[in-house]
């Protein structure tokens, strides 16, 4: 269908609201169900949604307090709901075979036991994943804490999701499943590059890349400067300065961008200039329509992190499309177990994406890796041989590879025994194989 950018007024995903409460729990009940949406101006396409929406509700979590989600699965397909960034048991990991089929429902349990972060739950059904996110099982997972509540960062109105991913909108309203060169259409919670209304101040916006298969390069096309304050696991412990964001499906950045620098009236747009192909650079329009007061500010110290300790243990990773999506030269096979480690020890992995760079000119998207880990969060010390620069700072869970990239993380394996994933988050590469099976033991 034909690109109208800025249309759309950028819609924020509804908060779900509990079923029941208990002293410790909060409960949430979702359907999967079909769903008629306007993802392209004047077209309905048929989606696949948590509760009817597109993007899903967002669940609001707080540290310490127990949420449990029944998911009833009402599509004609299998899934399995997993939340990217919890540390929870394996059997509610949403595990590939672990899978609701149509008819079927599970119940998830997510403890919350880990700081403040910007998570997002999504299917992860096998060989599934990549067609069941792009069709619109996605939603987000706002977890926060007693330290988010003291920083006088932007909040309420002024804190914001800004769920980014592409689609291919077929003239007659189909969403299409197809590789990212072929898809056209940039959505920010779920509208085609809608724009959004802001006031000459500074706000905060948790920009996640739902994409299934596309890296995005963001940035304002102005070039301002803004304050990256989190990543995927949640706070840096010190606020960072950035003018572009590189994103690979799986990572999310939370940052504040100050709108005082502009008039009311002034709009900016904020752009993908490593758009390819049939795509175009714009992503979202912020139109300065009014001013208001603003008392936020970054202070300098966001958090602190927990000592790492000292790795004891090495391993090397390969990532491979071809011949076949493998990781170490194997494909995700489920009774396989490929790594065993030890509850509580620290281990350092070397991943290398060993594709070459694409010919000038040419869609590289499939040549890239997002190398993601289940149950604990990341590292990264090196990239290439170099120590981790602004990209890759903070509690990481997912970590991007470019042809011929190697990366060094570490990680201390728990707080479960039990058994995980590591795989790529280009889902259609997870789908297809790109993926390890990992079993923690005590
Ligand atoms: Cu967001 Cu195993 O995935």
């Amino acid at each position: 269908a034909p690109i109208v950018p800025f249309a759309h007024a950028m819609p924020l995903p509804k908060n779900l609201k509990p079923t029941s409460f208990t002293a410790t729990s909060d409960l949430y009940e979702i359907r999967m169900q079909e769903a008629q949406v306007e993802i392209v101006k004047g077209l309905m396409s048929k989606v696949r949604t948590y509760d009817g929406t597109f993007p899903g509700p967002t669940i609001r979590a707080t540290q310490g307090r127990e949420v449990v989600v029944r998911q009833i699965n009402e599509l004609q397909v299998n899934t399995a709901v997993h939340l990217h960034g919890a540390h929870v048991l394996s059997e509610h990991d949403g595990l590939p075979m672990d899978t609701i089929v149509p008819g079927g429902e599970r119940t998830y349990r997510y403890p919350n036991n880990q700081p403040a972060a910007s998570l997002w739950y999504h299917d992860h059904a096998h060989h599934l994943e990549a067609e069941n996110v792009f069709m619109g099982l996605h939603g987000l997972y706002l977890l926060t804490d007693h330290n988010e509540r003291t920083l006088p960062l932007p909040s309420g109105p002024y804190d914001v999701p800004l769920v980014i991913r592409d689609a291919r909108v077929e003239a007659d309203g189909t969403l299409l499943y197809t590789r990212p060169s072929d898809c056209p259409h940039m959505l920010v919670n779920g509208k085609e590059r809608p724009y959004f209304q802001v006031a000459a101040r500074k706000y905060r916006f948790r920009v996640y890349n739902a994409c299934a298969n596309r890296y995005v390069k963001l940035r304002f096309a102005d070039g301002i400067e803004f304050t990256q304050i989190g990543t995927d696991g949640g706070f840096l412990e010190t606020p960072v300065q950035q003018s572009e964001l590189l994103m690979l499906g799986g990572e999310r950045a939370d940052i504040v961008v100050d709108f005082s620098r502009y008039k009311v009236g002034d709009s900016v747009v904020l752009e993908n200039p490593g758009a390819q192909s049939i795509e175009r650079p714009e992503v979202m329009r912020f139109d300065i329509v009014r001013t208001a007061p603003d008392y936020s500010f970054v202070p300098g110290r966001l958090t602190t992190y927990p000592p790492q300790p000292t790795p004891t243990v090495e391993r090397d990773f390969e990532i491979r499309t071809f011949p076949a999506m493998t990781i170490n030269g194997q494909s995700y096979d489920p009774n396989r177990v490929d790594i065993t480690a030890k509850l509580g020890t620290t281990e350092v992995w070397t991943v290398r994406n060993v594709e070459a760079p694409a010919a000038p000119g040419k869609p590289d998207f499939h040549l890239w890796h997002s190398f993601h880990t289940h149950l604990t969060y990341f590292r990264v010390l090196e990239r290439n041989g170099k120590p981790a620069g602004t990209r890759d700072l903070g509690l990481k869970d997912t970590v991007t590879l470019g042809p011929g990239d190697t990366v060094k993380i570490a990680m201390t394996w728990g707080p479960y025994t039990g058994q995980y994933l590591y795989h790529c988050h280009q889902l259609g590469h997870s789908s297809g194989g790109q993926m390890g099976r990992i079993d923690i033991v005590a």
